[in-house]
Order: C-alpha cells, then sequence, then structure tokens
C-alpha cells in the first residue's frame, strides 16, 4: 500500500470526478490521502473530505502564494479547524520566492506566525519552500522545528540542502519530478535520503510523473513516482511502498487504513472497466 501524503484533493480539478479518482487511487494501492489546505476555505474542504471518507485527512493552513498578515479572527479561525479530529498536520506554509504572488516579508510574518499555531495544536507541519532554501532553513531551525516534526514537501534543494533538513528531524516528500530525466540532483536526494525519512506525494492536480507528465495529476499515479524510487535504490517497489507508508503514519500518526468493502468491491468492477477506457 501507499500513503499520498501531499495532494489537493478539494480542487475544482475533480469537482466532476472526485469519487473516480479516489476508487482509482485506491485500485492502484494508494490507501491513505493526506488532502492540504491552501487558505481558509480550501481548509475547510479539506476538513469536509476527510469527515466523509474514512481513508482522507486534512492538513489546514495557508500557503505563502496567499499568506498575509494573521488578524485575531484568522488565528481563531485556524486553531479551531486546526484542532478537529480529521487534521493531521499544520499547512502547507513556507515561502515562495519564485512566483512572489505576496511580498516575502509578508510571507515569512506568515510562516512565522504559523509555525507558532502549528506548536499550539501539536501537529507537524508541511513545509513549502520554492527558491527560498536559505530563509526557509533558517527560520525552521530558529523555531526549532525538530521539536514540532514535519515534511519538506516536493522537496527541490540537492543533497547539501537535504542533509541540513534531515539533521532538523524533516521528512523529505518526493514527488512526480523525480521521475523527469532531467531530474539528476533530485534522483540524487531520493537514493540517498535514508529510507525512514522519505515520504511519497503525489501533489495532485500538479506535477503528474512521467509517463503521464503535463496531464492532470491523480494520487493513483503514485505509484509511478515509487517505482522510480524503488529502480534508483535497486529496492522492490513493496519495500520502498511499505517503508514510506509508515513514514506517513508515523509523521501523521495515522490509523491502519480501512479493510476495502463489498461496496467497494463493486465500484473497483466499474472503475477498472473505466480506467482501461480513460487512463
Ligand atoms: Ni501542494
Amino acid at each position: 500500500m501507499l500513503v499520498d501524503t501531499h495532494c489537493h484533493l478539494d480542487f475544482e480539478d475533480f469537482a466532476d470526478d472526485r469519487k473516480d479518482i479516489l476508487a482509482r487511487a485506491k485500485l492502484a494501492g494508494v490507501r491513505q490521502f493526506v488532502t492540504i489546505g491552501i487558505d481558509l476555505p480550501s481548509s475547510r474542504r479539506a476538513i469536509a473530505l476527510a469527515e466523509d471518507n474514512e481513508d482522507i485527512y486534512a492538513s489546514v493552513g495557508i500557503h505563502p502564494h496567499n499568506a498575509r498578515v494573521l488578524s485575531s479572527e484568522d488565528v481563531q479561525d485556524l486553531l479551531n479547524l486546526g484542532s478537529k479530529s480529521q487534521v493531521v498536520a499544520y499547512g502547507e506554509i513556507g515561502l515562495d520566492f519564485f512566483r512572489n504572488y505576496q511580498a516575502p516579508s509578508v510571507q515569512v510574518t506568515c510562516m512565522k506566525a504559523q509555525l507558532d499555531l502549528a506548536r499550539q495544536l501539536g501537529l507537524p507541519v508541511v513545509i513549502h519552500d520554492r527558491e527560498a532554501h536559505q530563509k526557509v532553513f533558517q527560520i525552521l531551525q530558529e523555531n526549532k522545528i525538530w521539536e514540532i516534526g514535519g515534511a519538506m514537501h516536493c522537496f527541490s534543494g540537492d543533497w547539501s540542502f537535504a542533509k541540513k533538513c534531515l539533521d532538523l528531524g524533516l521528512y523529505l516528500s518526493i514527488a512526480g519530478p523525480v521521475t523527469f530525466a532531467k531530474a539528476k540532483i533530485l534522483q540524487e536526494v531520493a537514493q540517498n535520503c535514508p529510507l525512514d525519512r522519505l515520504l511519497l506525494e503525489s501533489d495532485a492536480p500538479f506535477l503528474a510523473p512521467v509517463p503521464k507528465r503535463g496531464k492532470r495529476n491523480q494520487p493513483a499515479f503514485l505509484v509511478y513516482t515509487a517505482e522510480k524510487i524503488a529502480s534508483l535504490r535497486k529496492l522492490s517497489l513493496e519495500d520502498v511502498a511499505s517503508q514510506t507508508s509508515s513514514n506517513a503514519q508515523r509523521l501523521f500518526r495515522l490509523p491502519p487504513p480501512a479493510e476495502p468493502t463489498s461496496h467497494s468491491e463493486d465500484l473497483t468492477t466499474e472503475v477498472t472497466k473505466h480506467t482501461k477506457e480513460n487512463i
């Protein structure tokens, strides 16, 4: 089994076929999902999905693209959302100096405020870091992130930055780009990261792995990422799957996945039919 530790199941992209997407994922062996909020409305939708589906868990927070100086009402809302039982993580939070949709200083303020919230809530954090390695590292170190725990989502640094993150006690979460032919730096990270600190994520609907590159991503495609890592590390797919799944369960304190029901078998037959036509 696989755990998709980072997907955006609440997005519009899945509005028409969300049930189907989940069934296909389960068919592919993806049994648990952490769906990630990017602002208050999306965090609420993530929780609603987690309430309706027993293998979906939610993460709440404000993405750097939506960063703002938090009002006291925002803080109260985030604390309320973060204390729901379906919420297993805080994020995604961090810095994006590539897009810079919000001023860097606002991103920094918003990230620091949310690290405080995560600490208050006792939740591990999901970190977004794009072209901001040095500043992200500095903030995480100053905030003693090893006491909170967390994952570097869609890790994009080189092995020397990876080692610094590992030293802070963080997990490295690897997404679809590891399958791209030119991604030698990321492949080196995926190869060298201690197996007990590695996570897999789809980041669906973004970043579909080869051979689905350029298409709308979905959690079922996580298998291609897992296969690539298995081949890089000369391990079996089963070993990569079981090790990364237990890492996800440890970090996010997930219970074992629900057993498939007879109803889901019916669904499976239908989806297999459907999948052959569509994927
Ligand atoms: Ni994301």
